[in-house]
């Protein structure tokens, strides 16, 4: 056992608790509409085709925000084609991922779907294949009250009220050289401006998202940034983020650690946003949309890519998760909460079936992932505003990031509730750690409820004969004495312990 402690102070804020950081992504991709949210005659099916068993898991969930339709798909989608009724709307290719697309959902059916999951939407426009007038269109037909040809069409197609999307994403992944329309820079920052110009004409309000980096790998990472920023800054609000992670080559060190690369990833746009701001004498800031990410084994899609046989929601990265995914997708929220003063939006990709929290099986069961764990938990308790906790513990050598800290840690205060929280990981394969954290200035705190995953077997993984095998435990080993939190964290895990006035106070 080796220790490790916090630091926590009311007065240490770093940002209100943002809702849209428990944000998710459903794409016209694999399964994830087709047989995940949507299966008409699945058993558990309502009146809109939409399946209540993912809608009850997505509630449990606990998203705020859903971005939609895409996602790689969006930059050859006509969204148009998922208008009227559906027995007349045109099968397409989906060159993104080689499948039908049979537009039997559009935005007005996954509008219903939205209201019923209590979810807000954002909204991705097609900047590959098309341009500004697309994208007010588009607009026109979602958020106009009515009077206008495509307000009018939305209310005859069953839509009497505007779906007031506040969120609109400008394009999906545009430096990527796999996105159909892919531009360089310059070329999609001028679209971008004018497109958000455009949109900001038709309506104030909106919160547009420049595409940033689809990864901070790419060689034009940070350069991409800065162009399209230049082009943009006046017109968007915040620039996006993608980020996926997996374990390679048994390099679960290095796996444990991802939370590393993301606050490098984040720290690194918000510098390059700050210049472009200082450049521009501008005192406007804008923030990351980190609106992909999460645990996928990217190396395996590779080898096996989409396929050519064009068939209709075949499956795809359907990745099965295990605790250590768990455990990064625990620490990964960590890095989104810890910078809540700067990332804005965030949406775990994706949402059911395609690399997802949520499993289905057609015509069967829906099941939790692993990874469904530390996300349903960190948005029920962080709530209030994120505290700064002053970590410090051992380190421990990686091959992809150098010296890491063992503990990842955050913590929120919910000042009304009289209520802290502490999430924390563990990053060691071998050792516990001890975990002291002090609570001065917080009065009289007890723990109320813990939970930890982790700490037995990392690659164990729910299925559907076991939806249950991997299942947060209480952390028995929480509690308060004298102003100090205690806890031991088991190797490999990934943990949260809610603090509160003492019953009898
Ligand atoms: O989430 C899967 C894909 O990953 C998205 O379509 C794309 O934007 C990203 O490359």
């Amino acid at each position: 056992m080796t220790s490790a402690s916090l630091h926590l102070d009311p007065a240490f804020v770093v940002a209100p608790v943002r809702r849209r950081t428990f944000g998710s992504f459903v794409e016209h991709m694999g399964r994830c509409v087709y047989t995940g949210i949507y299966e008409p005659g699945h058993t558990t099916a309502d009146v809109d085709g939409f399946r209540a068993d993912v809608l009850d898991l997505v509630r449990e969930l606990g998203v705020s925000v859903v971005r939609y339709p895409g996602g790689n798909f969006v930059s050859g989608y006509r969204w148009e084609d998922g208008t009227g009724p559906v027995g007349d709307r045109p099968v397409r290719r989906d060159l993104a991922w080689h499948t039908l697309e049979t537009n039997a959902v559009g935005i007005d059916e996954f509008a219903r779907w939205a209201a019923k999951a209590e979810v807000e939407i954002m909204y991705s426009v097609n900047l590959g294949t098309r341009g500004v007038q697309e994208a007010l269109d588009a607009h026109e037909y979602i958020n106009h009250p009515r009077g206008t040809a495509l307000s009018d069409l939305r209310r005859a197609n069953g839509a009497e009220e505007p779906y007031g999307v506040r969120l609109f994403c400008l394009g999906n992944e545009m430096d990527g050289p796999w996105q159909t329309g892919h531009k360089t820079a310059h070329e999609y920052g001028r679209l971008a401006a004018e497109t958000a110009r455009a949109l900001r004409t038709a309506e104030s309000g909106l919160e547009l998202v420049a595409c940033g980096s689809s990864s901070s790998a790419m060689p034009t990472f940070g350069a991409w940034e800065s162009e399209v920023l230049e082009l943009t800054y006046d017109q968007v609000d915040h620039i996006s983020a993608h980020a996926y992670y997996e374990q390679t080559d048994g390099d679960l060190g290095s796996f444990l650690a991802s939370g590393v690369n993301m606050d490098h990833f984040i720290d690194s746009v918000v510098a390059t946003a700050d210049a472009v701001g200082a450049r521009l004498k501008s005192p406007k800031r804008i923030t990351i949309s980190f609106d992909e990410w999460n645990v996928w084994y990217q190396s395996r899609f590779e080898s096996q890519g989409p396929g050519e046989d064009w068939s209709v929601a075949k499956p795809l990265i359907e990745d099965q998760y295990n605790v250590a995914d768990a455990v990064v997708v625990g620490g990964l929220l960590i890095s989104l909460l810890r910078h809540s003063d700067r990332v804005a939006v965030a949406c775990q990709a994706q949402l059911v079936n395609v690399i997802a929290p949520i499993m289905t099986e057609p015509g069967g069961p829906a099941w939790r992932q692993t990874i469904f764990h530390p996300f349903a938990i960190t948005s029920r308790l962080a709530h209030g505003v994120v505290l700064r906790v002053e970590p410090r513990s051992g380190t421990y050598a990686t091959t992809r990031y150098g010296e890491v800290p063992l503990l990842d840690a955050t913590a929120t205060y919910d000042e009304q509730a009289g209520e802290v929280t502490v999430f924390a990981v563990n990053r060691s394969s071998e050792d516990a750690l001890e975990l002291s954290t002090g609570l001065s200035g917080f009065g009289d705190l007890e723990v109320v409820e813990s939970f930890v995953l982790g700490g037995g077997d990392p690659y164990a993984v729910n299925t559907r004969e076991q939806p249950d095998a991997v299942l947060p435990t209480s952390l028995a080993s929480a509690r308060v004495l004298d102003g100090t939190l205690t806890a031991d964290l088991p190797p490999v895990s990934w943990c949260a312990i809610r603090l509160g006035r003492p019953s009898s106070s």
